[in-house]
This record gives C-alpha cells, structure tokens and sequence, in this order.
C-alpha cells in the first residue's frame, strides 16, 4: 500500500512551530477496514468495522483571529477560510472536508475558534480505507479541543464528519466511516446500529490470524454514481415492502424470512439489492457471534458469503476485486475474503493464519501480472484506537 512511512510526531510538532510561530498540539483518527456489513449502514442496518494502522495527524493552536488556516504536508497545498464568512461549498479540494468539518461542529453546538492547522497522513486516498474520515476526525477532534471542549462528543464529531460529506463534498455517504474513526478500541471491531448509534466492541486480538488488506489501486469512475443508485434501489424496495408489512421504515426491519415471502413483489433488480441487505446485515450479526466464539472458520465463511452477495446481488464489486478475493480464497490458510468499502475498486479484506501472508501476497500479485494490472499493495493491521490526543 501506499504511503507506508511512518508519522513522525516530534517532526510535525518542529514543522508546525517554524510554519506558524506558535507551539502546537497533535490530534490524530485512523483509517478503517470494514470486516463486513456492506451497503447496510444507510439502510439503517449493521456494519463491522475497525479502525487500521494508518492515521491521519493533525498540529494545531489558536490563531487568535477568526480564519482558520490549513497546510497539507502530504499534498503540499495550503488554504485558508474564515469562519464568520461562510465559502463556497463542494469546492472539490480537501479543503471541503476540513470547512465542512469546522461548520458541522458549530452546528451541533461545539464551539470552534480561529485556528492554524498543519497536516500529514499515511493514509491512502482513494484505495476505500477512508481517508476522508480520518481527515475529518482529526481535523474535527482538533477544532473542537482548540475551540475550548477538552472532550468533544464523539458522536458529535462522527456525525460533523459526515454532514462535511453530505453539504461540502457531494458524498452521501452512511455514518460507519466517521462513526468507527471517531470510535475505534485498540484490539476490537465496532458493531455499529446504524439506526440507533449504538455500539459494541467486538474483541479481536488474534495470535496466530492476521487481517490482511489488499490495494488493487483502481478506482473505478463509476464508484459516486452506483453509489447513490443503490440508495435508491433500496429505497425504492424498502416502500414497496412496507405496503405489504407497515413496521418497515427502511430495510433493516425486513427479515431474510419476511424477504423470502415478499420477494416476487419486487422488481428484479430492485430484489437483489434487497436480497443483499437483509441477507447482509443477518451475516454482520452472525460474524459478531462467530467472532465472540472465537469461530474464524464461521467467520471467513460469512466474508466470503459477503463477497458473493456483493458481487452478484449488489453488483459493487470489479473484475480485480472479484480476482484478488478469488486467489486470495483458494491459498491454504485462508478464512474469508471480501471487497470492503464502497466497491468498484479500492481495497479487499482477508482474514488468514500469518503464515499464509506471503503467499497470499505472492499469488495475489502474480495474477495481477499476469492480467497486466498494476501491482497491488498489502497491509496487515491489527484494530486500532479512533480519533486521539496525541
Ligand atoms: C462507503 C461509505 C460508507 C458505506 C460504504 C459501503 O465507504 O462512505 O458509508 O456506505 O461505502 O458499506
């Protein structure tokens, strides 16, 4: 994967002071791997994150003024906005995720104050482990520490990263990304409701298994359009299902049974999107049993079953996710594989032994080559904290 240097924080700090004159304090969040529970978080329904190994940094200290002034040592890119004079939105520069994040935080009544801010990551952008969360959680956990709230609401800044998303980028993204950034446990996945915002750590300390992530490093055009489709394939199937059962508001209160019996009142495209939902969100609950046993055999099971749900069902996946799962799944060792994310690209997960890391990486590439694709990228991280003072 990209990007594999280490942050280095002192540096940033030292950085910070020759850039702005003043002496910083250093927040960070994570990037996130969904284990599964795909497409399910805008339908209210359950997701299974955890938060990786990558993190996005953030320097920060008052300005004294009302501007807020931002540099990206990663892009090597500066900007500046002021707070009492809202700019423009869906600007298409990061700097919509940051403004965006500063608004969304006064909306929900954190208080933000003019602030000089420096940046630097070693998350990747655009490989579907969400940089874009990680930059808005500790863009948001900075804001509000220095704006005067020593603990900012962590549901508040999950929930100001995702109005970033929805008013300054054009995103409309569901709420797992900066739920799981803003919430993250050392050594745990997250069972996130997303209906209720309830959670449950899921304790994920493997000796001997590792969580392998695989980069294909394409990106497909399609990935923003099919998105916001599939919304409304669901939403189109969740008000057909509800003149036949009146307690569905969205599909996570259809059942695989209630699906089953009702499924021929649904167009057909619009029947498998669902049959994906309800069939997802009853596997992200067994994972979390299968987990809590500690049953990886069950558990790699149930990614694979993602896979294919996703692939055939929801049609999100590609031809090099579909091959970097498939090659992946054939190498002894190897529990489960699945794409993650929004699909059309970006990255995959794997639940495998240690041993089997190399030579799933090894297979993986030689497919690629072979296909005359780019050459992936691995990472294995364990679970990692969510949004921090550093
Ligand atoms: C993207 C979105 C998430 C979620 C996933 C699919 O990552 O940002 O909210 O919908 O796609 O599970």
């Amino acid at each position: 994967m990209q990007r594999s240097f280490v942050v280095d924080v002192e540096r940033l700090r030292s950085e910070f002071r020759s850039l702005y004159n003043s002496d910083p304090q250093v927040f960070s969040a994570p990037g996130r791997v969904n284990l599964i529970g795909e497409h399910t978080d805008y339908n209210e329904g359950f997701v299974l994150p955890m938060a990786i190994e990558r993190r996005t940094y953030v320097a920060g200290a008052p300005s004294g003024n009302s501007k807020v002034r931002v540099r990206s040592l990663t892009l090597g890119e500066s900007f500046q906005f002021d707070l009492e004079r809202p700019g423009p939105k869906k600007r298409g520069s990061w700097l919509d995720y940051v403004e965006g994040t500063a608004r969304g935080l006064m909306d929900r009544g954190i208080p933000v104050v003019g602030t000089d801010l420096l940046i630097n990551s070693n998350v990747p952008t655009g490989a579907g482990v969400s940089a874009s969360a990680a930059l808005e959680l500790a863009v948001g956990i900075a804001l509000g520490v220095l704006g005067g709230t020593a603990e900012p609401d962590r549901i508040k800044l999950a929930l100001a990263g995702q109005a970033a998303e929805h008013q300054y980028v054009g995103t409309m993204c569901g709420i797992m990304d900066q739920y799981i950034a803003a919430l993250g446990h050392q050594d745990s996945a997250l069972l996130i409701d997303c209906r209720t915002l309830e959670t449950k750590s899921v304790p994920i300390k493997l000796a001997d298994v590792s969580i392998l992530i695989c980069d294909t490093r394409v990106k497909h055009e399609l990935s923003s359009s099919e998105y916001n489709l599939r919304r409304a394939e669901c939403l189109r199937g969740s008000n057909i299902l509800a003149k036949s059962l009146p307690k569905v508001r969205t599909l996570r209160d259809v059942s695989v049974a209630d699906f089953e019996r009702l499924a021929t009142q649904l167009p057909g495209v619009v029947r498998s999107r669902c049959r994906h939902v309800v069939t997802e969100n009853a596997r992200t609950l067994a994972a979390v049993d299968a987990l809590s046993a500690g049953n990886l055999t069950a558990m790699g099971k149930l990614m694979s079953q993602s896979h294919i749900s996703l692939r055939d069902d929801y049609q999100v996946s590609c031809e090099e996710l579909d091959v970097a799962v498939d090659v992946a799944a054939a190498e002894a060792g190897v529990y489960g594989s699945r794409m993650t994310g929004g699909g059309f690209g970006g990255c995959t997960v794997t639940l495998l032994q240690n041993d089997a890391i190399d030579r799933v990486s090894h297979a993986v590439k030689g497919a690629f080559a072979a296909r005359g694709w780019k050459e992936p990228e691995f990472f294995a991280s364990t679970a990692c904290e969510g949004a921090r003072i550093e």
